[in-house]
C-alpha cells in the first residue's frame, strides 16, 4: 500500500475531530477516575462476588469490611456542590471460604427520601446551599449518614456527625432508622469517629457550637454516661483522640461565625487563635486540662497514648489551612480535574507534656485516613496505616498506602500504580495473637482503567510485599470515607 499524504491527513483530520467530540474529562487523562463520583443505583448493588485477581485470602480472615460515602452527585443536569452532601451508602464486602462478595445500600434518610421524591438537592448541608424555603426542623432533616460506620449490639450505625447515627441491619444493609441512645438525647449529634477500647468501650463526641457532649457506651451498645464539657469558641470538630485515661479534644481556628447556610459559609479560617487541645480526664469530665500547638486544619487523629512522664503522644494528619473543606472538590463532581495548588495534608505528631509547651512535629510525609491496631487503642504503640495524599497530574487521589513507624525510619508503602485511586485501609487483627502489626490491612481501590473497584488484603507489616489477595468488582461504586472491620 503506497503512502497517500491527502489519505494521511484525512485521517489525521478525522482523528481530530473524533479527539475534540470527547468529553472535556477524557482529554485530560485516559483513565475513569469520574467512576468514583457517580451516582450509585437507587436500589444499591445487590450480594455480587467478586473475582479474585491476584494471590487468594489468608487463612483465619473471616468477616466483613463495611465502608460508608456519598453516592448520590446528580439530578438531572444539577450536581451536587460538596462531596461531603452526598447520600450515604453502605457497603459490605463480606469474607469467607476464599471468596469476596460485595453488597451496597443507600441508608433511607429523611434527606434522601425528600430529595428523591423532587429528585432535587433542596436540603441545606455541609457546603450545599439547598433550598432556601426549606426548613431544617432537626438536625436529622439534614443527615446524611455518609461518613462511617460502626458496628454495635445488632445494629450497623451509618455515621454522619451533625445528627443521629442510622441503624441498619449488618447482613441485608435494610435502614432501621434513627438511633437514639436515650429519650433525651434524641437526634443530638453523634460524631462519625467514635474511638473503642480494647475491651469494646465506645467513647464519642457530639459537637453542638462550643459544646461537646461526651458519650461512654458498653460493648453491647448501651448508654453508660453522657456528660458535657465546653471548649469557649465553636470550632469545626470532626474527629478526637483517646488515651487510656484521657479524652484529647482539639479545637482548631476554622470557627463558626454566622448563621447562614451552607455550614461552609458559616464558617472562618482564624488562625490567631491556634490549635487548641483540651484533655478530658475520662473518669471525671469536669477535671480537664489545656494545651496550645501552632494552628493547624485537621479532620484525621489516628489515636493517642501516655507515657510513663504522662506526656501524650498523638498522629494527626494536618492541612496548613481550610482550603480544602471550604471547596470540597466541586469541579471533580461535575467532571473537572486540576492538580491542586494547596498543599497536601501531611502526618504529624503531637506531643503534650503534663506541664510546659506542646509541640506538632511534622514529618514531611503526605499523607490521610491514619488508622491503628485497635487491640492498642489508647496505648503505647509504634505503627500507623495510611494512604498517601501526594498529588497527580492526570487523576485526583494518589495510590499508594504507608505504614509509618514512630520508633524506626524504614519506611513500607505500596504503589498500585497510576490507574487506581486509593481509599482508606484498616488494621485487621490476625485471631489468636496481641502482638501489634500482626494482622493484615483490608482496604479498597477504584481500578481507573478497568472501571472497577478493588479490594485487597496485605500482611500489615509487610505491605512492600504487595497484596496477598485482590478481588475485583464486576463495576466501580463511588468512592467512600472511612470504614470498620467486624469478625464473622
Ligand atoms: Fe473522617
Amino acid at each position: 500500500m503506497s503512502f497517500s499524504r491527502r489519505g494521511f491527513l484525512a485521517g489525521s483530520s478525522a482523528a481530530m475531530a473524533a479527539l475534540a467530540t470527547r468529553p472535556a474529562w477524557a482529554d485530560q487523562n485516559s483513565l475513569y477516575w469520574q467512576a468514583g463520583w457517580e451516582t450509585a443505583p437507587a436500589e444499591g448493588f445487590a450480594p455480587t462476588e467478586m473475582t479474585l485477581v491476584r494471590g487468594k485470602l489468608p487463612e483465619g480472615l473471616n468477616g466483613a469490611l463495611y465502608r460508608n460515602g456519598p453516592a448520590q452527585f446528580r439530578y438531572g443536569d444539577k450536581t451536587l456542590p460538596h462531596w461531603f452532601d452526598g447520600d450515604g451508602m453502605v457497603h459490605s464486602i463480606r469474607f469467607a471460604n476464599g471468596k469476596a462478595v460485595h453488597t451496597g445500600r443507600f441508608v433511607q434518610t429523611e434527606k434522601r427520601r425528600i430529595e428523591q421524591a423532587q429528585k432535587a438537592f433542596v436540603v441545606p448541608g455541609f457546603g450545599t446551599e439547598g433550598d432556601p424555603n426549606f426548613a431544617v426542623s432537626n438536625p436529622d432533616a439534614a443527615n446524611a449518614a455518609n461518613t462511617s460506620v460502626l458496628r454495635v449490639g445488632d445494629d450497623l450505625l451509618a455515621l454522619w456527625e451533625a445528627g443521629s447515627a442510622f441503624a441498619m441491619d449488618p447482613v441485608s444493609l435494610e435502614t432501621r432508622g434513627p438511633k437514639t441512645w436515650r429519650e433525651d438525647l434524641k437526634g443530638m449529634p453523634f460524631l462519625a469517629h467514635p474511638k473503642v477500647e480494647p475491651n469494646g468501650t465506645i467513647w464519642n463526641l457530639g459537637i453542638g457550637g462550643s459544646r461537646v457532649g461526651i458519650y461512654k457506651i458498653s460493648p453491647a451498645g448501651a448508654l453508660q454516661e453522657f456528660g458535657l464539657v465546653d471548649t469557649g469558641l465553636a470550632s469545626y470538630i470532626h474527629d478526637f483522640a483517646m488515651t487510656e485515661r484521657s479524652l484529647i479534644i482539639l479545637v482548631q481556628p476554622w470557627v463558626y461565625k454566622r448563621n447562614i447556610p451552607p455550614f461552609t459559609a458559616s464558617m472562618a479560617w482564624e488562625p490567631e487563635h491556634g490549635l487548641k487541645v483540651l484533655i478530658v480526664d475520662k473518669n471525671d469530665f469536669s477535671k480537664t486540662r489545656w494545651a496550645e500547638m501552632p494552628p493547624r486544619f485537621f479532620f484525621h487523629t489516628g489515636d493517642a497514648w501516655e507515657d510513663e512522664s504522662g506526656t501524650i503522644h498523638m498522629d494527626i494528619a494536618t492541612y496548613e489551612n481550610a482550603d480544602f473543606v471550604e471547596h470540597g472538590e466541586a469541579d471533580i463532581i461535575s467532571g473537572k480535574y486540576q492538580k491542586p495548588k494547596t498543599a497536601p495534608a501531611q502526618m504529624a505528631m503531637a506531643v503534650i507534656p503534663k506541664t510546659g509547651e506542646a509541640k506538632l512535629i511534622d514529618t514531611g510525609l503526605p499523607a490521610e485516613f491514619p488508622r491503628i491496631d485497635p487491640r492498642y487503642q489508647g496505648q503505647v504503640r509504634n505503627q500507623v496505616w495510611m494512604i498517601d495524599t501526594s498529588q497527580r497530574d492526570h487523576a485526583p487521589g494518589s495510590s499508594i498506602i504507608r505504614r509509618l513507624n514512630w520508633d524506626s525510619v524504614t519506611p513500607d508503602a505500596h504503589d498500585f500504580g497510576r490507574e487506581h485511586m486509593v481509599e482508606e485501609h484498616l488494621f485487621v487483627p490476625r485471631p489468636g495473637s496481641d502482638n501489634e502489626g500482626d494482622g493484615w490491612l483490608v482496604g479498597t481501590t477504584l481500578n481507573m482503567r478497568e472501571r472497577a473497584t478493588e479490594v485487597h488484603v496485605f500482611d500489615a507489616m509487610r505491605i512492600n510485599h504487595g497484596p496477598l489477595a485482590s478481588f475485583r468488582a464486576p463495576y466501580a461504586w463511588p468512592l467512600g470515607f472511612h470504614g470498620t472491620w467486624a469478625s464473622a
